[in-house]
């Protein structure tokens, strides 16, 4: 296990040790001062345009998360010519915070991250060590410091996603191990900030109320992102993009039964964004199967791929 220590290598190509999991990466010349570079050429090298695309294709809107991203490309690119001028270009910190209501996409972007980060060069591996409290504290004395480390040594490289971090601390119990977890991550995020990172996400309260107690938490935090809630066309964006990857589509009637559908449910209790999008998609689809079942005479290919308004409006969303 690589211990955290002080010693922080600088970031880029051309000095990072290789364990394996990375192919090794040609060493770019060394630029003469007086050299010019094409910033547009080395975006197509770095391949950051197919990072981004795929991004943009495949998640709708999140506008604010893409920028981000976007600038996190820039600066891996500005930061890869700087070190070849030899001007210095330390690793930035890259620990996140994500916040926004149910269903917005927390979850799907911080899996997603690694993947990015990975190919942007700025980890090593291709990995997300998704975990909650219970992964991380004991119950126990001397049962927490190796429960966090453990977890620690398995994001080593890639990233560690911790999913309602605020559960980590529990103000009304004094004999809480979380602290003691907590204690720990701050120590590595900040020694081995070249090789990890850590991404938390919760709702926007309550992860307010946890840095407000933790402060050195909030302050190892370079990026919060706040996650919006969708727009009702961007409900049916997404509602598109799935059922196309499920090889379903809408006719033209039933996307307005769709709409109606989601116009209404956004308003009623317990909505969560994009995953009562995926969730009226299934029953939707039950529906579907159930008319088919019903229905007499010969059925074609477009038959088993296109919904039809019934197939929403037997929501009780709509009674
Ligand atoms: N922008 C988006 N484009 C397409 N699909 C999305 C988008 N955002 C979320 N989804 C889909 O919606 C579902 C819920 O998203 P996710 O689990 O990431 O939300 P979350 O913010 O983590 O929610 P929670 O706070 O409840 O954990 C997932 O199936 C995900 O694929
Ligand atoms: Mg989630």
């Amino acid at each position: 296990m690589s211990e955290p220590n002080g010693a922080r290598p600088a970031f880029g190509l051309r000095t990072r040790p290789d364990p394996g999991d990375r192919p090794p990466e040609r060493l770019p010349d060394r630029l003469p001062a007086d050299a010019k570079i094409d910033l547009s050429t080395e975006r197509i090298l770095a391949s950051v345009d197919v990072v981004l695309d795929s991004l943009d294709r495949e998640l709708v809107g999140l506008a604010p998360v893409k920028t981000r991203v976007r600038e996190i490309a820039d600066l891996l690119l500005v930061d890869r010519v700087r070190e070849r001028f030899g001007l210095s270009a330390e690793r930035p910190n890259l620990h996140m915070c994500f916040t926004g209501n149910p269903g917005t996409g927390k979850t799907t972007v911080a899996l997603r991250m690694a993947g990015l980060l990975h190919r942007l060069g700025y980890l090593r591996r291709d990995r997300v060590v998704s975990v909650t409290r219970d992964d991380l504290v004991g119950q126990y004395v001397g049962h927490t410091a190796p429960k966090t480390k453990e977890v620690l040594k398995r994001a080593m490289g890639g990233v560690l996603f911790i999913d309602e971090a605020y559960y980590l601390y529990r103000a009304e119990n004094e004999r809480d191990y979380g602290g003691e977890s907590i204690e720990i991550l701050l120590q590595y995020m900040e020694n081995s900030r070249d090789d990890l990172v850590v991404i938390l996400a919760g709702y926007a309260d309550r992860m307010d109320a946890f840095f407000a107690s933790n402060p050195g938490m909030s302050s190892r935090i370079a990026h919060h992102l706040d996650f919006p809630d969708y727009t009702l066309e961007e409900l049916e964006a997404i509602g598109e993009l799935m059922l196309g990857g499920q090889q379903y589509r809408l006719s033209p009637a039933a996307a307005g039964a769709f709409r109606d559908y989601l116009r209404l449910r956004m308003t009623q209790p317990r909505f969560a964004n994009a995953r009562s999008v995926r969730n009226a998609l299934e029953r939707a689809r039950l529906r579907h199967a159930s008319r088919l079942a019903a229905t007499r005479g010969a059925l074609g290919k477009d038959d088993f791929m296109r919904l039809e308004p019934p197939d929403f409006l037997g929501s009780r969303v709509f009674r």
